[in-house]
């Protein structure tokens, strides 16, 4: 297939990018290499996996016209839009940053793909649209719009979006939700690398809510869920990509201490934003895709603590 990864030099997208390859599919990256986080790193997540810089386009989605000349051109089969600005802090600082680059620039890219008369699109949503929901495994259905930060309200318009170009343009659409993924390479602003970083320098580490809990999920597990959504999704369905089971922080923090038995640690509220825990139910990514996460929290974090000691200079 010829494929259109936009974010492909992000963390999810480098990894992808690679996956999609070794599968010997034909992969082009748009990316505008947004400085979120530095672009120097970005342009390493391309060396690293040795793309062939002909077929990776800095772009902006945001750049309406151009999009749609670009996606004439190629063509693709597919389209994995992974482009986002992520973050649930800073949405709370520019809300309407977030308007532009994870609704418009997603309206951009899925009006391209209906111009140029692209099958297959999928969508990079969130945990973060369940809202704060603590207690049971979330099912796909128990979304609701009840969102906490505008990085949340964002990714559901967006999907939304999806759900409404698909219908015009007849698009095979599936919205794939990740729950926090963490690996080598991670986003520097999430926690696992902050902690792991902060862990080797020796600095303190703030943790907002001892009592919160996440689902974790491995990047070669998401990258198995997102290439079976891809080969398998049903037209139209939304999946929960997920390890299907929560880490409550202390024992994130355990497993940590093991690897840094002097890690020093700063106990704060919540911030604003931040939902007390996710948990995915998989069940429905099983049953339709044989979706099985496999990566344990013990040998992920193992795995990317190994990285981080290798690769000091960027994390
Ligand atoms: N990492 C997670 O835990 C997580 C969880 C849930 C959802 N997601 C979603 O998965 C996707 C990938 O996340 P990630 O962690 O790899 O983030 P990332 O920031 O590493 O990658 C996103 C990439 O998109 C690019 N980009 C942003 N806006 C763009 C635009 N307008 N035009 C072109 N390129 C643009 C950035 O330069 C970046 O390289 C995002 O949509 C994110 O919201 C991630």
């Amino acid at each position: 297939m010829k494929i259109v990864l936009t974010g492909g030099a992000g963390f999810i997208g480098m990894h992808m990018a690679a996956r999609l390859m070794k599968e010997g599919h034909r992969v082009i990256i748009i990316d505008s290499l947004h400085t979120y986080y530095p672009e120097k790193r970005k342009r390493h997540h391309l060396k690293v996996i040795n793309f062939p810089l002909k077929d990776f386009y800095q772009m902006d989605l945001l750049d309406r016209e151009s999009i749609k000349d670009l996606m004439k051109e190629i063509n693709p089969d597919a389209v994995i839009h992974l482009a986002a600005l992520p973050g649930v802090a800073y949405s709370i600082e520019e809300p309407l940053t977030y308007v532009d680059y994870d609704i418009k620039a997603t309206i951009n890219i899925l009006e391209a793909c209906g111009e140029a008369g692209t099958n297959r699109f999928l969508f990079a949503s969130s945990s973060s649209v369940y809202g704060d929901k603590p207690g049971a495994a979330l099912k796909e259905e128990d979304a609701d719009g009840k969102t906490v930060s505008p990085y949340a309200a964002s990714k559901w318009s967006a999907e939304s979006f999806c759900h409404m170009y698909a219908g015009m343009y007849g698009l095979h659409l599936n919205i794939m939700r990740f729950f926090t993924v963490y690996g080598p390479w991670g986003r520097p602003d999430m926690a696992i690398p902050k902690f792991i970083k902060k862990s080797l320098t020796g600095e303190t580490i703030s943790i907002f809510g001892a009592d919160s809990g996440r689902d974790y999920t491995f990047i070669d597990d998401i990258v198995e869920g997102i290439y079976l959504t891809l080969l398998h999704g049903r037209g139209g369905e939304t999946y929960n990509l997920g390890s299907g089971r929560e880490v409550k922080m202390l024992r994130l923090l355990d497993i940590l201490k093991s690897s840094f038995p002097s890690m020093k640690l700063d106990f704060t509220d919540y911030r604003l934003g931040d939902v007390l825990s996710t948990h995915s139910d998989i069940s429905k990514a099983k049953n339709h895709l044989d979706y099985s996460p496999k990566t344990t929290i013990e040998e992920g974090l193992k795995k990317t603590i190994q990285w981080a000691e290798n690769n000091e200079d960027f994390i």
